[in-house]
């Protein structure tokens, strides 16, 4: 009774000494706008997100409904509303009535930072909510900040970083859907009543099967080009969860962040734990303009540490050798992409292993010595032969791995996550596991893997970080056993901090970020890599889809595309002319994956051709604005994209014919972006060996023109492919 007593005056106490913060705050971006206030003693609430209005008057005054809580904590909204966040505090209770405490605001590089305090009326935890906007982008980023003041571990057993409430009306969402080989698949759908959720559980690698992105349409069906669209991307590597809970078809709220199955976080007293950013856009102008939005962010704000700076054309030799790598070979291959007008060579998987040589997968991940079998010289004949020929040299590792087979496993079978007792599962070549990145003996390791190579092989110019197994053995013997549940959070968190580290002491050499393909294309990791290998599916024709799907998110000059080899096994020794296979690889950071000994007299010329173009081509491609045209999974038969630069003086045209059939209707393409009152000559490029540019090339027509009448462009044969560059 006494305790109780106790409780119950302190609790009075604490609500009296709270100091309460209530005000209206506006959040601004070039064109967007963000508004969130709060009540004396209450949470903070969001009012507003979409175009930049004119004040918030007007909003009262057109009804806008200011009662939405920014960050529904389970114990302050009612439960019809999701909880974004919830808490269990160390004597039991799950509640938390978060009152606004604290506003401050302060400028951070190119953007603003407001920070919204709030606290438990009872128990000590602290929660910061954070809006970052950029001053010129349409960029607003959230997350959250959480404090345990108690004595003992709490337990976040939800932790989003962010929650929007979207208007009522017919409300679409698009997000990506795939698999390995088949990334990206954007799948559309309207919200309907009750709960949506897309996740991702791989622990690893997040965006093969569902990628954590998602395009909100305001306006019913997605467009390409219009429509108001909210774009969403959690900027984050491990497993996570996008939410959308229709109430009533009326109200929608959309909430996103670690997933929290198997991932109830805890946290330790005066701990804090700082929640993945959360990237937001709002547009006026459909899916390309919320795409567009983030490829500028991307570019300008330091996600990517590529910038605005083009990637440079490269021969891999993964698609061509396989394992089968060894000194000759690599040089043979640096010479034809020397000659071909290409500037690097990248030697991918099968160069390592002293005691274990890496033959195949099933052996070697973790001993990163060369196989002097393969390698009698080292890299340092490779890095020589390079600079030779004037290109630069590359190299693969996948440096969070390791095989059963391997001496660092006989040396530390510890590193590896598994769990006492139990059997391991093992991934790939039946031998493959996964680092404990949560132990910083492994971060070491790690740090030391990329130290070494560059230390010992300072002209290395590039690095293609693969990871191909999810987290199978759920378990870490660095971890105490009561935080076990931490482990897939703190696998990130240390595999950050190793980057962080690796790119203090090499801020420039360019780094790709590769999961089995495209399973890490995500912001949580592009801050810290230059690009991503798209899909291990180089057929060209799937990779239409495939870069269509990425594009809604990412950049071009993130992208790497590559020329495969035909016929390809991927797509059932499909064949395609090696015009097509150019021009879908040159509408993203251009390479070639094949072995070019085995090209034909035709093959090389064009791939030739394709090189030079590309090289004028690339910065509107790699940097300029991107509007998707025509769509291939519209089924009209033809895809087309283009890219345009800031000033609009300059653009190049893609266009692919996806489907072939007697009588087939060519879609007139309405082009965009452009200037309507300038004029623009269409030139071909890349034009098919042996064959003269097409009846358009050197005609010229205004903007208006080109956006709306459009151009019938001749695409007879089966795979017919034209790319024109655009100039005023
Ligand atoms: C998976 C990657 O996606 C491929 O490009 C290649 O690097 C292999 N791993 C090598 O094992």
């Amino acid at each position: 009774m006494k305790e109780k007593l106790c409780l119950l005056f302190l609790s009075f106490l604490m609500t009296l000494t709270i100091s309460a913060w209530s005000g209206d705050v506006t959040i601004e971006t070039p064109n967007t706008m963000l508004v969130l206030h709060a009540r004396e003693g209450g949470d903070l609430r969001m009012a507003y997100y979409g175009a930049r209005v004119a004040n918030l008057q007007q909003l009262r005054d057109a009804g806008a409904d200011l009662n939405s809580s920014a960050l529904p904590a389970f114990g302050t909204v009612d439960m019809v509303q999701l909880p974004a966040l919830q808490v269990l505090h160390a004597d039991g209770d799950l509640n938390l009535e978060l009152q606004t405490t604290n506003y401050s605001s302060h400028a951070e590089g190119n953007a603003q930072v407001h920070v919204f305090t709030m606290q438990d009326k009872l128990q000590p935890i602290i929660v910061r909510m954070f809006y970052k906007a950029y001053r010129q982008v349409d960029i607003i980023e959230t997350w959250t900040e959480i404090e345990n003041g108690e004595k003992k571990p709490v337990t976040l057993k939800r932790y989003d970083s962010g929650h929007l409430v979207l208007r009522q009306g017919d409300v679409w969402i698009t997000h990506m859907h795939g698999n390995w080989a088949a990334e990206t698949e954007p799948t559309s759908e309207p919200l309907t009543g009750g709960v949506k959720i897309i996740r991702n559980t791989d622990g690893t690698r997040n965006a093969h099967l569902d990628a954590p992105e998602v395009m909100v349409s305001l306006d019913g069906r997605p467009q390409e080009l219009t429509g108001r669209t909210i774009g969403a991307a959690l900027c984050w590597s491990g497993n996570f969860e996008l939410r959308f809970n229709t109430i009533s078809h009326k109200e929608h709220h959309f909430y996103a962040g670690i997933d929290p199955q198997s991932s109830e976080y805890i946290l330790d007293p005066k701990q804090k734990f700082e929640t993945p950013h959360l990237a937001l856009t709002f547009s006026n102008e459909g899916l390309s303009g919320a795409s567009r939005n983030f490829h500028r962010w991307a570019r300008t704000e330091g996600m990517l540490h590529r910038g605005m700076k083009v990637g440079d054309i490269l021969l891999n030799s993964w698609e061509g050798l396989y394992f089968d790598i060894d000194e000759a070979r690599m040089i043979q291959m640096m010479d034809d992409i020397s000659k071909f007008g290409g500037e690097l060579f990248v030697m991918d998987d099968g160069w390592f292993g002293d005691k274990y040589p890496r033959k195949n997968d099933t052996s070697s991940l973790g001993d990163w010595v060369v196989d002097k079998n393969k390698l009698p010289n080292g890299l340092r004949a490779l890095t020589d032969a390079a600079r030779e020929r004037g290109i630069k040299f590359g190299i693969w590792i996948e440096p969070e791995n390791v095989n059963t087979t391997s001496e660092l496993f006989e040396q530390h079978p510890e590193w590896a996550l598994q769990v006492k007792g139990r059997q391991l599962k093992l991934g790939r070549g039946g031998t493959q596991l996964v680092l404990d990145m949560t132990n910083p003996q492994v971060q070491d390791f790690v740090f030391k893997i990329v130290d070494d190579l560059l230390t010992q092989n300072p002209e290395i110019a590039y690095i293609k970080w693969d990871a191909n197994a999810s987290i199978q053995n759920f378990g870490s013997l660095y971890l105490p056993k009561n935080r076990q549940q931490n482990l897939y959070v703190d696998y990130h968190l240390g595999l950050l901090k190793t980057l962080q580290r690796i790119r203090a002491k090499y801020p420039d050499i360019v780094i790709q970020d590769c999961a089995s393909g495209g399973g890490r294309a995500n912001y949580g990791l592009l801050p810290y890599f230059d690009e991503f290998w798209v899909s291990d599916n180089t057929d060209a024709l799937q990779r239409v889809y495939i870069q269509w799907g990425t594009s809604l998110f990412f950049p071009a000059n993130a992208m790497a595309c590559h020329i495969n080899h035909c016929p390809y096994w991927n797509t059932g020794g499909r064949v395609i002319p090696i015009k097509f296979r150019c021009d879908v690889a040159m509408s993203g950071r251009l390479g070639i994956e094949l072995q070019p000994k085995d090209m034909t007299d035709e093959e090389r010329q064009q791939t030739s051709t394709c090189m030079a173009d590309y090289k004028q081509l690339r910065p509107v491609v790699q940097t300029g604005n991107l509007y998707r045209l025509l769509s291939p999974y519209d089924r009209k038969g033809v895809a087309s994209l283009m890219y345009v630069d800031d000033v609009q003086q300059k653009g190049v045209w893609f266009v692919y014919k996806v489907d072939n059939y007697y009588d087939q209707p060519i879609p007139r393409i309405c082009l965009a972006g452009l200037n309507p009152d300038a004029t623009y000559t269409l030139v071909e490029k890349n034009v098919r060996v042996g064959q003269r540019p097409c009846s358009l090339s050197g005609k010229r027509f205004t903007g208006r023109f080109l956006m709306e009448v459009g151009i019938e462009v001749p695409l007879r044969e089966e795979y017919a492919s034209r790319v024109f560059s655009i100039e005023s």
